[in-house]
């Protein structure tokens, strides 16, 4: 059934979802992704009409069926895709950052001096402006000592569109970026856009990771990112995510979260 819709051009029709099927896939990605989008029917329409109907779905019972019964990897592609927000920016949370540069990064150098490598995760990475960011800043504190350390960082995600333009590396820049950075850490590309430099790509690790799943990277880390991703999950499941990063931190290492 197909009820008339907003969109561009005025001809965009959305399809609709009964009430069970609603209530269907948000248990189904809550219970296996954790985002809780029991509040966000016109979203889950809004987003995935279009692709659906291009894949010749005519209802989303069709679609919600075949996504619970077979969990075929291109179907949960596109949900996932699609109903995940993505939104972020270089130099995010300045307090954050601050607190990364003047207090994280000289207690873990210090730390590390001897063995000099470091392990920090960005969970929950988007569209990599985040990881790129941490790694501009610890190349800026470490200056002509940078090479001689392991500073490479993991960073992961579950929407595969998001990750693949995290690895692109190519963005608008913002005001906010220093114009010595725009100069060491960046080269311009076609459309006034600009790329990161591959020093800077080269030190990050891009993986699909979903937060849900029992953490167990080879290294404990010194300082896990988790900013603006639990705001979509329910307490529990933002209660037990806690608890698996504590698991899978050093003793007095970090944990930077946002609301
Ligand atoms: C709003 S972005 C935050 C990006 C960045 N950390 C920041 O603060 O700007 C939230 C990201 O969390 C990811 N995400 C949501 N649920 C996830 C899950 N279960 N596992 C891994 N990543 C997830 C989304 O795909 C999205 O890219």
């Amino acid at each position: 059934m197909i009820s008339p819709g907003i969109g561009a051009g005025g001809s965009f029709s959305a399809l609709t979802i009964s009430d069970a099927d609603f209530n269907r896939l948000v248990k189904f990605i809550q219970g296996n992704y954790g985002i809780d989008l029991t509040q966000k029917r016109q979203l889950i329409t809004g987003r995935l009409s279009t692709p659906l109907k291009q894949r010749g779905y005519t209802s989303f019972s069709d679609f919600v069926n075949q996504v619970i019964q077979t969990k075929d990897n291109d179907l949960i592609t596109l949900l996932l895709d699609k109903l995940t927000t993505n939104y972020t920016f270089f130099m995010r949370e300045k307090e954050h950052l601050d607190l990364f540069c003047k207090q994280i990064i000289p207690d873990i150098v210090r730390r590390h001096q001897k063995d000099k490598t470091l392990a920090i995760w960005s969970a929950g990475c988007s569209t990599g402006e985040e990881p790129y960011n941490i790694t501009m800043f610890l190349f800026d504190y470490l200056g002509t000592q940078a090479s001689q350390w392991d500073t490479r960082l993991l960073a992961t995600d579950i929407s595969n569109r998001a990750m693949t333009a995290a690895k692109k590396g190519v963005y608008e820049l913002p005001d906010t970026i220093p114009a010595d950075w725009k100069k060491k850490y960046f080269t311009p590309v076609a459309g006034g856009q600009y790329q990161v430099a591959p020093k800077v790509r080269n030190n990050v690790i891009f993986q699909p990771f979903n937060l849900m799943d029992p953490i167990k990277f080879r290294r404990k880390f010194d300082v896990i990112f988790c900013r603006n991703v639990m705001i979509y999950f329910d307490q529990p499941t933002k209660d037990a995510l806690v608890r698996r990063f504590y698991d899978a931190t050093v003793p007095g290492g970090y944990l930077l979260i946002s609301k």
